[in-house]
């Protein structure tokens, strides 16, 4: 038994979409979140930059002492290295091998794959499927617009620039004729009903987030790490709250209590 935090990342929302799966899966898991909204979109910068900002959000979640640290978030995951990933002295998970993983499980040979610049350009996804199932062949495209109509709360099911923009992403994965898509960037699931829709419920949506979620369930598990505790979660964000507050209490189905804000300062002085 083990009650300290899981810290968990992102920056942004996306990295919500962990923490509601870990949730259903683990209600006595206390859950540290972090998300860097002052620097909100990472989908757009160099390899350089966001290995810096994920050693940063790292070096913050460590100050409370986390059991296990996770990338929420697939732009970071793309590029964090082996020995990025040594050097932390906790447990750590990205979303690139589980999600993966859940994918080449479900697919008939055509996986699809949507995410940041970033993470597309980057290979991590194609790679880890290969690894995997070379048998399998993997489709992508970037789709840069999605994560700031997120953040801004473009994500009511019936959106119509939400929409209009889905259709332009998704045609060259439906002219693929993939039957799964990994929706590859957490913060697309946030847009799951138009994506969906969009597909006509043919293709099989793998969720990032939530396969980070499943992974981390069983790494406690089977090192004898599970917490059980109230569950409670702590927000902190590095830009004002109210519409971060608004957009992830309506997507978690509660209000958000407890949202601290720090600054950038803060954060870059906790490496
Ligand atoms: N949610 C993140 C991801 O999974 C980050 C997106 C961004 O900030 O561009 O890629």
């Amino acid at each position: 038994m083990d009650n300290r935090a899981i810290g968990i990342f992102d920056s942004g929302l996306g990295g919500l979409t962990t923490v509601k799966e870990m949730q259903r899966l683990l209600p006595q898991e206390r859950i540290i979140y972090f998300g860097d909204t002052g620097r909100v979109p990472y989908g757009s910068r160099s390899r350089e930059t966001l290995r810096k900002y994920a050693m940063q959000d790292v070096a913050f979640l460590k100050q409370f002492d986390c059991k296990l640290i996770i990338a929420a978030c697939g732009t970071i995951s793309s590029v964090f290295t082996p020995e990025m990933q040594q050097s932390i002295g906790v447990p750590f998970t990205g979303v690139v091998q589980p999600t993966a993983q859940a994918a080449c499980a479900v697919t008939n040979g055509r996986i699809g794959v949507i995410g940041t610049s970033a993470t597309i350009h980057s290979g991590a996804y194609g790679r880890a499927i290969r690894a995997i199932n070379p048998n399998v062949r993997t489709f992508g495209n970037a789709c840069p617009l999605f994560v700031p109509l997120v953040e801004n709360g473009f994500v009511q099911p019936d959106n119509e620039i939400t929409t209009r923009v889905a259709e332009i992403y998704l045609k060259p994965i439906q002219e693929a004729q993939v039957d799964t898509l990994i929706l590859g960037c957490t913060h697309y699931p946030l847009l799951t009903p138009i994506i969906d829709r969009l597909l006509n419920s043919q293709v099989t949506l793998i969720n990032a987030g939530e396969q980070a979620a499943r992974w981390a369930q069983n790494y406690l598990m089977s090192n004898d790490l599970l917490g059980d505790g109230d569950g409670a979660c702590e927000y902190f964000i590095s830009d004002t709250p109210e519409l971060f507050a608004e957009t992830a209490g309506i997507f978690l189905g509660e209000p958000l209590k407890d949202i601290t804000q720090i600054s950038i300062e803060e954060l870059q002085a906790a490496i």
